[in-house]
């Protein structure tokens, strides 16, 4: 098994919002990336946004120009999960479908070396299960990033039922890298630990409120707006919770409340008609320019 310091080469499967950012962040730390995307476009965007991302870092001088220049030249593309033998680590970051994601983890246990450890950036499904799809849940793990990954200082780790002690200390221990490259800017990663419960800590308590929000939109008590403005300068929050629903995917956020809802067995969690709408109707969020706002 892998320890931190061993971890050079690391697959990152999912070349959207969520790995595009991980693979930002891994490659900045030093590693060599391993970027796989099911859509070839997904990953001309990725390699796009993530050496604009970097050369932004950069032109602040928060990153010299060769470490910029070196991090992006780090960065692979591939096309199927038998280029990934050589990673030392995978993060899983695909949509958020508990078969889907059980799928894969079956052909990574296959086809990666032994000793590499398998994490799943996954918001709410279970690692305990994803894990039980491999012949080494011990070296199974949740490794939950927050978005955008490159300035959200957090990094949740979930340990599944059989994730050994080893492998939650090589995580940890490589998620506290994160931050030395961009020890001269204010970023820096802290770690949390979860046990595995639907939804972790975060988005446990994050998704009731952006839900209720909907409720609120869908029963008419306020305009979208209003609520937004509200929670902004009434809590202190950076976005409000149906800009933030936008932000992180509104196909995401129904995914979770669902495997809350499930899992959890209470009403608290049962997704607002609307959500369920704008999904169906294909209005994901800014990914897509339109959710519960447009995007121009
Ligand atoms: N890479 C590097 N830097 C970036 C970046 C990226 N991808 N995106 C933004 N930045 C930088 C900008 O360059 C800017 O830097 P300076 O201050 O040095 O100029 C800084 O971040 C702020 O960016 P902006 O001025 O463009 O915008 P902002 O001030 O509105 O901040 C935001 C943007 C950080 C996203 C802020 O709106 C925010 O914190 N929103 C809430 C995000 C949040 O809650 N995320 C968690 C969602 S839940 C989740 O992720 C879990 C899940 O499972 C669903
Ligand atoms: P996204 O839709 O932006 O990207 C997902 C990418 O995965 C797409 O490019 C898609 O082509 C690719 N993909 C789907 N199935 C695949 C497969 N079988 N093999 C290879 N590639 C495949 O989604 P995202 O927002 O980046 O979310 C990805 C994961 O990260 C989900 O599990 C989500 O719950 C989690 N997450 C999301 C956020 C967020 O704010 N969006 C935050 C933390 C965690």
């Amino acid at each position: 098994m892998a320890t931190a310091s061993e971890i050079a080469a690391v697959g990152v499967i999912g070349a959207g919002q969520m790995g595009s950012g991980i693979a930002q962040l891994a490659a900045a730390a030093g590693c060599a990336v391993l970027l796989l995307d099911a859509d070839s476009a997904a990953l001309t965007r990725a390699v796009a946004s993530i050496s604009a991302s970097l050369r932004r870092l950069a032109a602040k001088g928060q990153l010299s120009q060769a470490a910029c220049e070196d991090s992006i030249k780090r960065i692979r593309c591939v096309s199927t999960v038998q280029d990934l033998r050589e990673a030392d680590l995978v993060i899983e970051a695909i949509v958020e479908n508990e078969h889907v994601k059980k799928k894969l983890f079956v052909e990574l246990d296959k086809i990666t070396k032994p000793s590499a450890i398998l994490a799943s950036n996954t918001s709410s499904i279970s690692i305990t299960r994803l894990a039980s799809a491999t012949k080494r849940p011990s070296q199974v793990i949740g490794m939950h990033f927050f978005n955008p990954p490159p300035i959200m200082r957090l990094i949740e780790i979930i340990r599944g039922a059989d994730t050994s002690d080893e492998v939650f200390a090589a995580v940890k221990s490589f998620s506290e890298r994160f931050p030395d490259v961009f020890k001269i800017c204010r970023l820096g990663k802290t770690v949390i630990c979860s046990q595995d419960y639907p939804g972790f800590i975060v988005n446990r308590i994050l998704m009731p409120l952006i839900n209720e929000a909907f409720w609120a939109l869908y029963t008419g008590v306020a305009t979208k707006e209003d609520i937004d403005t509200g929670m902004k300068l009434g809590t202190n929050h950076p976005m409000g919770p149906l800009q933030l629903a936008d932000f992180i995917g509104l196909d995401v956020c129904l995914s979770v409340l669902r495997v809350l809802h499930n899992g959890l067995g209470d009403n608290k969690y049962s997704p607002c008609p609307l959500l369920v709408q704008y999904v169906d109707a294909g209005r994901l969020g800014k990914k897509r320019g339109v959710g519960v706002y447009s995007y121009g």
